[in-house]
């Protein structure tokens, strides 16, 4: 799904947990959690202080999650990335196993993060990033 606003349309399919979320009781979450609906949050992870999860999120095991961070839909988190504080991840976006994300950063939508991937500017959407410092490899 390239478009961000047809997420829409996921809720007009037959899913489970289409209203809800899923948050492991041993993830570490603090009380101002914001979250739309259909988030996963995994095992191990820690989204500290006001972070929001607009829908359709998962966050696989392990993942740390700094203050004011946002994510907004259909965004797939690999497990054990490092996302810092005041971030903005754009919809449709994979962060890959074990990436890390310094803070302030923004990242477009449609951004593929490669495994390992330190990102430490701002990233353009609709591309995928490698390495450390991590670089556009695609565009499309
Ligand atoms: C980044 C990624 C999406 C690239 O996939 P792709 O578009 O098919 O790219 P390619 O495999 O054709 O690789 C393109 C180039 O990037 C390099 N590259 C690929 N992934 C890389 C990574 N994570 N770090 C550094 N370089 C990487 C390749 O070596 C290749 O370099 P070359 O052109 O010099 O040979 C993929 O390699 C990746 O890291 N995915 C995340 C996987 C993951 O975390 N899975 C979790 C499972 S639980």
């Amino acid at each position: 799904m390239q478009n961000t606003n047809e997420w829409w349309k996921y809720e007009q399919k037959d899913c489970c947990f289409r209203k809800s979320n899923l948050i492991d009781p041993s993830a570490i979450t603090s009380d101002d959690l914001k979250m739309g609906k259909g988030n996963i949050i995994c095992a191990g992870c820690v989204p500290t202080v006001n972070i929001a999860f607009q829908t359709f999120n998962i966050i696989n095991p392990g993942c740390t999650v700094g203050h004011d961070t946002v994510f907004k839909n259909l965004i797939t988190v690999y497990p054990e990335a490092n996302i810092a504080g005041n971030i903005t991840i754009g919809g449709q976006s994979e962060l890959g196993t074990g990436c890390q994300i310094i803070q302030g950063i923004t990242i477009s939508s449609d951004t593929i993060v490669g495994a390992g991937a330190v990102v430490i500017r701002d990233l353009p959407g609709k591309c995928t990033v490698v390495g450390n410092q991590a670089r556009v490899i695609k565009r499309w």
